[in-house]
């Protein structure tokens, strides 16, 4: 039922604050690999008639050029010769199909989040930016949605939202939905309907040789088992087909609270003791971060408990008593609607972490509980490291715990992601403002 030719692709975004991995596809042939790169003139003659009207190309040094190739993580920017922005599917098709062609390597993106450095070795590329195919249409049994690979996570749930809907979809605004989903994807709804990926029901992929091919349980069922999980590497989605449902509440209740670090043990033992194994309820989602506050310490990292809860208030109050008991700092309670929680999180569209030009490298670990020990000695290392370098005291070490009942739900070997069992998510994001060279330190 994908009639529309003007769908798009798959995008590459790795959030901050989420499991995503950055999708990108590469294509290499070793028998002509030193031939020179296409000149600007060969793109504008020989790909430029290949592409609808709508298709733009962009060259270095101009607005558009400049605009488009900026990325979260500014240590994984690549080297372009060219910025394709496609109008249709046809048109990725016909890119990818050129860069075989001239063997030259390019890179499909849409919010620009992905955070692996490997990210910076395309050289003389393309990037194949597919942020033009975002329409998205609610089939008429309301149970799903056919949308452009270039549809992004606040774009989504504002457009579901209106509609009394909800799906899957990563925790950060700025991100695409299928960087993180074809990794993954963790968000506030995993407990109901687990991953982004394990609400896939259905994709459009671009393939190296240039074919657009549909994927699904029956059509390439195996490219579909690898799609889900391993899918940056297959080709480029341009458009999918997701589940979607009623959304459960409306609301979001977040309880927030600083400690200082002489806390930090009794912390994580109330965190193992709630969330430890997949135990959390379904409407929990939790961060625990290390950070530092100038206004408490400028030396000594505190400890940010949040709990994010699609649920009342009222219904949090037991959760959160072990850890008001605790004795914060500081606590404040707000409710949102679900379309601010990723703000209320500190991750919506315009906040500093999703804002592009930062330094940043994830390495993200799965866990099934939390090693106290090992907590305190990363926080003792991190609190070395931002003392020793004043250039990263924006970095942040960050515990997130997703709720597990929709993931778990799935059978473990019916896609390719490989880390179902793992319940908590831990990674350090040294990070640092542009002015800061940070390769070297990190
Ligand atoms: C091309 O762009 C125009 C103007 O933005 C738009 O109205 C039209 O729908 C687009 N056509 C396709 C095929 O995307
Ligand atoms: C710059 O990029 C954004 C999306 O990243 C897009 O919405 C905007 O139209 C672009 N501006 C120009 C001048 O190309
Ligand atoms: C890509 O790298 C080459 C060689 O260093 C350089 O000449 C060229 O300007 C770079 N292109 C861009 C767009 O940065
Ligand atoms: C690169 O090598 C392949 C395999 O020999 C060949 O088919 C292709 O035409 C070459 N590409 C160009 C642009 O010469
Ligand atoms: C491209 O590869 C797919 C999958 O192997 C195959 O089905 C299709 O026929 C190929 N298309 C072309 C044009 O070679
Ligand atoms: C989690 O599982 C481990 C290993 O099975 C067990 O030792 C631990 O007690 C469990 N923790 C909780 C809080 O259930
Ligand atoms: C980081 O260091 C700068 C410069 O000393 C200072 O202005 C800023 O408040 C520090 N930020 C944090 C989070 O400690
Ligand atoms: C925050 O909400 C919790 C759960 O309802 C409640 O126990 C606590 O008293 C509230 N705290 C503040 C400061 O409002
Ligand atoms: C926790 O981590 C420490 C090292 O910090 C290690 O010695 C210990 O074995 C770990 N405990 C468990 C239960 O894995």
């Amino acid at each position: 039922m994908h009639t529309s030719l003007q769908v798009i692709v798959t995008l590459l975004d790795l959030v901050p604050l989420i499991a995503a991995i950055p999708s990108f596809i590469g294509h290499t042939r070793s028998d002509n690999f030193t031939r020179l790169p296409p000149s600007v003139s060969t793109y504008q003659q020989e790909l430029g008639p290949r592409l609808s009207k709508n298709a733009t190309l962009y060259f270095p040094n101009s607005a558009g050029y400049i605009n488009d190739t900026e990325r979260w993580a500014a240590n994984t920017k690549s080297n372009f010769s060219v910025v394709v922005v496609p109008g249709t599917a046809q048109d990725v098709a016909a890119t990818v199909s050129f860069a075989d062609t001239y063997n030259v390597p390019f890179l499909a993106v849409n919010k620009g989040h992905g955070g692996a450095a490997g990210l910076a070795t395309v050289y003389n590329g393309i990037q194949i930016y597919i942020r033009a195919l975002d329409d998205i249409e609610v089939s008429e049994d309301g149970n799903s949605a056919s949308m452009g690979g270039g549809v992004y996570q606040d774009q989504l749930v504002n457009y579901l939202f209106d509609r009394g809907k909800a799906a899957s979809s990563g925790a950060c605004a700025c991100t695409g939905v299928m960087g993180p989903g074809l990794g993954g994807g963790f968000g506030r709804f995993s407990g109901y309907y687990g991953l982004v990926l394990d609400s896939i029901i259905e994709l459009d992929v671009v393939l190296a040789n240039g074919s657009i091919i549909t994927v699904s349980e029956s059509s390439h069922s195996d490219l579909f088992w690898g799609m889900r999980g391993a899918g940056h590497n297959f080709g480029i989605v341009t458009r999918f087909s997701y589940k979607i449902y009623d959304i459960p509440h409306p609301d979001w209740f977040f309880s927030t609270m600083t400690f200082t670090n002489d806390k930090l043990e009794a912390v994580f033992e109330a965190l193992n003791t709630f969330g430890a194994n997949g135990t959390q309820p379904k409407e929990a989602v939790t961060y625990t971060l290390y950070t530092l506050n100038p206004e408490i310490s400028a030396t000594e990292p505190v400890v940010i408990f949040v709990l994010q809860f699609g649920a009342s208030a009222a219904e949090a109050a037991p959760i959160l008593a072990p850890f008001f008991a605790l004795k914060p700092l500081s606590a404040t309670n707000e409710t949102v609607p679900y379309t601010g929680a990723a703000h209320a999180a500190g991750a919506g569209d315009t906040d500093a972490t999703c804002l592009p030009g930062v330094s940043a490298q994830l390495y993200p670990v799965g866990l099934q509980t939390y090693n106290i020990s090992t907590n305190r000695a990363i926080y003792n290392l991190y609190k070395t490291m931002v003392n020793e370098n004043p250039g990263l005291n924006t970095s942040i070490v960050q515990f997130e715990g997703y709720a597990q009942q929709g993931i778990r739900a799935v059978e473990p070997d019916s896609t390719a992601y490989a880390h179902r069992g793992d319940s908590l998510l831990v990674y350090v994001v040294p990070h640092s403002l542009p002015s800061c060279k940070l390769h070297s330190n990190t």
